[in-house]
Order: C-alpha cells, then structure tokens, then sequence
C-alpha cells in the first residue's frame, strides 16, 4: 500500500506532489511526508493525513523544482511522525520512499548495526536507505549503482524514490511487486503508484516493470534492469480524465460509486453485448476459447469482495459451463504448493490489479504453465500486464476504500464470460442463453430503479446503526451477497458481522440470535426461496430482527420481516447483480450514521501490495 508521488521539471514541485497524495490517500492515510531538493534537501513529515501535514506546514520554504512525496499504510513501526516517510540517511544526503516491505531487513540492520549504524525509525524503509548508502561509501560509485547493487540483496517488494542532495534535479526510482508509473511530459516528468497524480499534466505513461530501475530527469527518463542494461521505455497513452477521479457533487467517493453502477456497468456490457444479435464480443475469452472449452477446470485467484466475486463466479460457470471450478484465497494459494497442470485456466480477479498476494499466485502458477486470464479494473495494472489475456470491469477509478462498482463490474464480467463460453460449448439452450442475455441487458435499469428508493436503506440503516453485530445470510447465488455484505459492514461501520449460507446457520451462529441481532436475508425469488423462507422462520422464533432483501411482488416474506428492501425481478443468476446495491447502500448509511470516514476507514488500504 502507501501511495507515492514524484516531480522533477520546471514547475514548482511541492503543489504537484500534495495534490497527487491526496489522490493517492486511498492507498494509505497513517502519515504523510515530502522532500524537496532545493539548495538541499527539505523535508517535512507527520502523522495523519495530508490535510493535516499541509496545514501545519504553511509558511515553511517550499520551494524546490524536485521533489517526492509518500502517503503510508504502516507495516514496519506504528503510525508515528518518526516512521512517517520520507527517511534521512544517516549522511544527511539521501532520502527516501517506500512502498512495500523489506522482508530480509532485520539482517540487513543486524549488519549495519554492527558497523555502528544507528536507526531513528522501525522503519524496514529507514534500513533498506542506510544499506544503500553504506554500499555507495564502501563502492564509491554513483547512487543508481548503490540502488542496483543493494536491491540484488534484498527480499521482498518495493517501490522507491530516491532524492540525492548532490543531484538536484534527479529521482532514482526501483521497482519490485509494487506499482510505478513516470508520466512524461515536456520538460518534466511525473512518478506516481498509479496515474492520477498526473493526469491534468500529461496522458503519456510509461509503467515500470519489476526489476527495472529508473534516472528520471527533466528531460530524461533512462530505464536499466537490475544487470545494468539500459531498457527503452514503453511510452503508452492514458485513456483516463480529471473529472473521473473527483467526487463530482456527492459527499462521499463510495456514494458517488454506488451512484454511478448503472452508467459503469453499461460500460462494461457495451461493445461486448449484443442481445438482439446474440452475441457476446470479448477478445480475451475468444483468443482462449479452446482453452476454455477443453479445461478440466478453472481455478479462480481473489481477496477480499473480489473473492466473492469469484465464488460468485464458481455458481455461474459450473451452471452454465459445466466446467469445475475451485475458488482460492490468493494468499492461501500462493503458499500451499497446489497442483497446477499445463494448461490449467487460472483466473485472478482483482479491481486495483495491483494486489500482492494475487499477482504473486498467478506469477507462480504461468511458471508452471497454466493461462492465466485477468479480470482486472485498473487498466496497465500488473496483473493486467501479466494475463495471457482478460476483459477489463470498465467501472473507472474507483477511489472508495469499499469496493462497490468494482465488483458489479467484475460480477458483469463473469456473467457475461460465463455465457459466451457456455454457448461455445453448447452447454446451454438457445432460449436460455437468449434470455439470459437481455436479463443483463437489463440490469443497468434496473440498478437505476433501485438507487431511487436509497432512502428507504437509509431509514432501515438508522433503525440499526447501534447493532453490535450483524448476520448476513444468503442461499445459492445469494450466498456470495451475504458474504459481501458483511464485509462491507465490517468495513466501513466497524460493526462485527459474519456472512454465512442461510442454512449454515443452524450449525453455529444461530447461537448468538436474540431480540438484538440483526440478520440480513439475501432472499429474491429464486430456486432456493421456499427453503430461505423457513430460514427466516427460525431466526424469527428466536426473536431475531430479520431485515430482508427481496424481490417485488413477494408476497410472503414482507409478512414476516421486520424490515423489507424490494429490488425488480431477474434470472437467479442475474439478481445477485441487484441484491447487492441496498447491501452497499446500507453498509454507507450505518457508516455515516456512525461518523465512519467511509472513504477511508481505519486501518484499511484500497490497494493491498503487501502480503
Ligand atoms: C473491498 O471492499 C475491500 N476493501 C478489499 O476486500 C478488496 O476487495 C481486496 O483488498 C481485493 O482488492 P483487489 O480487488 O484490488 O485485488
Ligand atoms: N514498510 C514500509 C513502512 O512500514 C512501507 C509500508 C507500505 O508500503 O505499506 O513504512
């Protein structure tokens, strides 16, 4: 996590950096620090937000034509001024930023130590910098050596700039497992952990891949790999405008996200979903469609919502595909040693593309052969990059901590992928598929429909918003919903909330229903509604407090809820799609209710590129 943001050019560099970390606080908001190289190095840090390091450094010199800047997630050392970045090295002449971890640097600073090395910071950043700096003195060679030399040493995953009070108008920049993007502009270039903080200045993008070092200057950008060889920057244009990273009149970036789910799943479905003709357009399935056709399954990567995308995303494409599916926390799957067979179909579903743990899992399964095939939001990302081939969510920028159009984009994708591969493989009836087609044709509408009635979520969210728990409880295609659901309440309310199969219940949490509990039901008509009935049936005889999700014209479970959210009718397969906004729309409300900075909740980071 940690959003880091660079400037060298004739502009005055300090407005460039602020502004960019405030579009990068998503990735990280325990502290905030910047260097400036101006007859020296300046820099000025401190725990919090921007905001609050901007106040408290009006009237300072800030003026400087080079500069970087780093917003942290904490993993090495509390949130604290001292562990903010930038890092001094103990010359005084270096500074640094980080984005990653150092995981051998407890080794490192068991050596440097004995050489009399002494550390302000628990930083892993702070010792990585001093190793740098110890192998330029013993070397007497050039800081991009140092870097080059130091990195071959370490483990683990990093993005850093280096500012060099020597070279005043130069960043050197290293990236391994962590995401870097140099904008290149006239006379200037810009670094960021993805394009936003340079989007007004410049749309020409080079991304740097692992391993790959940089001099940026302002009118030079020389790129080498870690055996020294000069590499020639692939320059390429961002499709990507200002306005899609501002709040555009809504409080908060996550309300304006749920908002925008009819426009971004529309999106998603355009060019690619023709339902009068019966067609489905998407490159990456058809330039894999044998490999689909003939997989003997398909095994999907994924953490956090996008992992209920993916289990979502096992429902569907067994149903429709008549393929196996196996759905794998990437963290779990990355380390357990699976078997992976030539030809195996990875999938890695991911908004940001950028997540540690899911990109390492799909390195180590194409070493072993498989394709892998990304359903990624961010376009250029690393997992993108790494896919054999994959269909982007098309949602936008998506700022919120809480994933929400994400993942109905990427539940888009799925549902689409899944039909035009099962039409190829003839698993399903030309009717079904007909009509499965306009159902998701559909469904912007209808998302549409349910946003006007936000208000009845908020009067449910107010009755609730002082629960000390929550159940959420689903069925089928549904169950996935619940899951997500209580991740999402989770995360921006703070309350504790636990997703299971409705039936599940019964074997454990049941437990924990009183006159207190609120339990959520995921409950539109679908094969599964008798059964989910009786389930409400029993939460009820224990005077649980049922708030349940169903479709219009139910007529049987509005008599027994204590609370009804109603979303139009669709296909089983479809209505997950519509189950999840009034999931979204509360979790937002019991969050505002609370005084929860929704946007960015504590300890969370929109983009997890630590393990
Ligand atoms: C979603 O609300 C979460 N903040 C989180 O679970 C997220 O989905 C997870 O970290 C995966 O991120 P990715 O989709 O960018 O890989
Ligand atoms: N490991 C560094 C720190 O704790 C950087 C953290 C990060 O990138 O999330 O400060």
């Amino acid at each position: 996590m940690c959003g880091i943001v660079g400037y060298t050019g004739p502009k005055e560099a300090y407005p460039i950096v602020i502004t960019g970390l405030k579009r990068l606080e998503y990735r990280g908001y325990d502290s905030t620090g910047v260097a400036l190289l101006n007859d020296g190095l300046k820099v000025y840090k401190k725990k919090g937000r921007v905001a609050e390091l901007e106040e408290a450094i009006i009237g300072k010199d800030l003026h400087s034509s080079t500069g970087i800047g780093h917003t942290r997630w904490a993993t090495h050392g509390e949130p604290s001024d001292i562990n903010a970045h930038p890092h001094i090295s103990a010359s005084g002449k270096l500074a640094m930023i980080h984005n990653g971890i150092i995981e051998n640097y407890a080794q490192l600073k068991k050596e440097l130590t004995n050489k009399g090395y002494k550390f302000t910071s628990e930083t892993d950043t702070e010792v990585l910098l001093n190793f740098i700096e110890d192998i330029q003195e013993n070397n007497q060679c050039d800081l991009l050596e140092a870097v080059r030399v130091a990195l071959k040493r370490v483990t683990g995953a990093y993005v850093i700039l280096l500012l060099n009070s020597a070279t005043p108008d130069t960043i050197i920049a290293a990236r391994k497992g962590s995401p870097l993007v140099i904008g290149v502009g006239k006379g200037e270039h810009f670094l960021g952990s993805d394009a936003s903080p340079m989007l007004e200045y410049t749309k020409e993008v080079v991304y740097v891949n692992d391993y790959e070092l940089a001099i940026v200057r302002p009118n030079e950008l020389i790129l080498k790999n870690l055996g020294n060889e000069k590499i020639t920057p692939f320059v390429t244009k961002l499709d990507m405008e200002l306005a899609e990273i501002e709040k555009g009149g809504y409080d908060h970036f996550m309300l304006k996200e749920i908002f925008e789910q009819p426009s971004t799943i529309h999106d998603c479905l355009r060019g690619r979903l023709d339902a009068t003709a019966g067609t489905i357009t998407m490159s990456g399935i058809q330039d894999n469609i044998e490999h689909f056709k003939n997989a003997k399954r398909i095994i999907i990567v994924a953490c956090g919502t996008s992992w209920h995308a993916a289990l979502l995303a096992e429902y569907i494409i067994e149903e429709l595909c008549r393929i196996p599916v196996e759905v794998e926390y990437a963290s779990e799957f990355r380390y357990r040693n699976p078997i992976i067979n030539k030809g195996d179909i990875i999938v890695a579903i991911s908004q940001s593309g950028e997540t540690a743990d899911t990109l390492v899992a799909i390195e180590r399964a194409k070493e072993n052969g498989a394709i892998i095939f990304g359903i990624v939001n961010v376009v250029g990302s690393s997992i993108a990059r790494i896919s054999n081939g994959g269909a982007y969510t098309h949602a936008g920028p998506e700022i919120g901590v809480a994933s929400t159009k994400a993942f109905t984009g990427q539940l888009t994708v799925i549902a689409m992928m899944a039909l035009k591969i099962a039409k190829e493989k003839n698993t399903i009836s030309e009717e079904r598929y007909r009509n499965l087609l306009l159902e998701l044709e559909a469904v912007p509408e209808k998302v549409a429909a349910i946003l006007k009635s936000a208000e009845d979520i908020k009067a449910i969210a107010l009755k609730y918003k002082d629960a000390a728990d929550a159940l959420y409880l689903g069925r089928g295609y549904n169950f996935p919903i619940a899951l997500e659901g209580a991740l999402k309440l989770k995360e921006i309310s703070y309350i504790h909330a636990e997703g299971y199969p409705a039936a599940e219940m019964k074997h454990g949490p049941i437990a924990l229903v009183d006159e207190n509990l609120p339990v959520v039901f995921i409950a539109t008509k679908d094969s599964y509604h008798e059964k989910i009935v009786s389930n409400i049936q029993e939460i009820k005889a224990r005077k649980g407090k049922v708030i349940a999700v169903v479709t219009e014209g139910d007529d049987i479970i509005p008599g027994m809820a204590d609370d009804v959210f109603y979303v139009p009718a669709a296909d089983e397969i479809i209505a997950p799609m519509l189950s999840t906004i009034p999931i979204q729309l509360l979790s937002y409300y019991v969050g505002i209710a609370k005084g929860v900075d929704v946007d960015k909740p504590r300890n969370l980071a929109k983009s997890v590129t630590v393990e």
